[in-house]
């Protein structure tokens, strides 16, 4: 890869030692992907940062980052392990609190903004078409790049917070148009009946791994697109899809001659039975990515056609951003006025839910594919549409 004299600079080490790791990061990945320079990010996005999955080592990583350089561009951050901003409706033990408010404090110490949100594209920091980031939340970085026509790889923790701290990325990849070029197309057929979104990102993450989909018959609004990406994301290693007619860049591509594939309501209800078990849940959990303002009003008319009130004996949680949740207040109030929990900064799987909750109800195979990993949450799953989750058990 080639470097600037500024880059060869800092790769020798003339900022620092931190900096110069920070490069070598870069261009080794560079190198590695056969990138011919490296390009400027707009923004950062950093995941991971919950204590439930960075641990001690990371804390002390990130504390010794901050004693020594500052992020270059703005960089906003994944939901924390508890509300850190909010009314403290989350419950979790002092000790984990103070675990977490250390990497709060390293990070902010760092030059992160406290978005703590996995849907920073629906707040200020949506990033604007043809930009370049380097953003590691794979539910974020599909959406930016098939939705929005911003350019990200799917970032690791080293390499993001090296971008942070560079101001740039290996220009390779998602970042070069043939990058995003789909590899497959897919015929998704609704004629025999519905299908959920998520169950059918869910199963396409699995059977394409990371190849990028093409697909045809189906027409997502933005929430139906985030369902659809955020579940192919986290059960695949698919980085961007196109829907034809609907996603910009779909129009782009002569996809003659690209392998085929074909869905449809049978094998996607089939996919969903496997995503949880026919416990009663405790907690349930919507949310997963963080609600837009659309899904959020939603639950909360769907809470109020029920009567308004939740049943005694079951907890329901809506988490968002907080720009989302101060623009939706009627919706807020609606949902608060039936005694549900609406949490900022965290989500349902990166704070530790302990022993209050053992089964809980999510509609969002995202979540499905990380609370049913024993090593990761120690709760049960039910799955099913938002609809049936208020119909059956709020
Ligand atoms: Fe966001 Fe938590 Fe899901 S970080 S994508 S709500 S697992």
């Amino acid at each position: 890869m080639e470097l600037t004299r500024e880059e060869e600079r800092l790769l020798a080490g003339e900022k620092g030692p931190r900096v110069q790791e920070c490069m070598r990061i870069l261009a080794a990945l560079g190198d590695l992907y056969g990138a011919r320079r490296l390009v400027p990010v707009w923004s950062v996005q950093l995941s991971g940062i919950s204590f439930k999955t960075m641990g001690v080592p990371g804390t002390e990583f990130l504390e010794d980052m901050a004693r020594e350089v500052k992020f270059a561009v703005p960089t906003t951050i994944n939901p924390a392990g508890y509300d850190v901003g909010g009314p403290g409706l989350v419950q979790t033990s002092p000790e984990f609190k103070e675990k977490q408010d250390r990497i709060v404090r390293a990070l902010t110490t760092l030059g992160a903004i406290p978005t703590f949100s996995c849907t920073p594209y629906t707040t200020e920091f949506a990033p604007p078409p043809g930009v370049h980031l380097a953003w590691a939340e794979s539910s974020a970085v599909i959406y930016v790049n098939s939705v929005l026509g911003s350019y990200s790889n799917r970032e690791g923790a080293p390499s993001a917070l090296a971008s942070a701290v560079i101001g740039k990325t290996p220009d390779y990849g998602l970042h070069r148009p043939e990058g995003r070029r789909p590899q497959v197309v897919v015929d998704v057929d609704t004629s025999k009946g519905p299908m959920l979104y998520t169950v059918l990102g869910a199963y396409l993450g699995k059977v394409l791994g990371q190849k990028i989909p093409y697909l045809r018959g189906i027409r997502p609004d933005l929430d139906g697109l985030k369902e659809i990406g955020s579940s192919m994301s986290a059960w695949g290693a698919v980085p961007m899809f196109h829907v034809e007619g609907v996603t910009p860049e779909a129009g782009r591509y002569d996809v003659r001659g690209l392998e085929r594939l074909s869905v449809d309501a049978g094998v996607v209800g089939e996919f969903q039975r496997c995503l949880g078990c026919q416990e009663t849940p405790q907690l349930v959990a919507i949310g997963c990515p963080h609600c837009t303002k659309g899904e959020l009003i939603q639950i909360a008319q769907a809470v109020k056609r029920k009567g308004g009130k939740l049943k005694p004996g079951t907890e329901l949680w809506v988490c968002s951003n907080r720009r989302v949740i101060s623009e939706t207040a009627a919706a807020v109030e609606v949902l608060r006025q039936a005694g549900a929990k609406v949490i900022q900064d965290t989500c349902m799987v990166v704070a530790p839910l302990g022993d209050k909750f053992s089964t809980v109800a999510i509609n969002s195979a995202k979540a499905a594919f990380y609370m049913n990993r024993k090593s990761f949450s120690g709760q049960k799953v039910v799955f099913d549409s938002t609809q049936n989750l208020v119909e059956n058990y709020l």
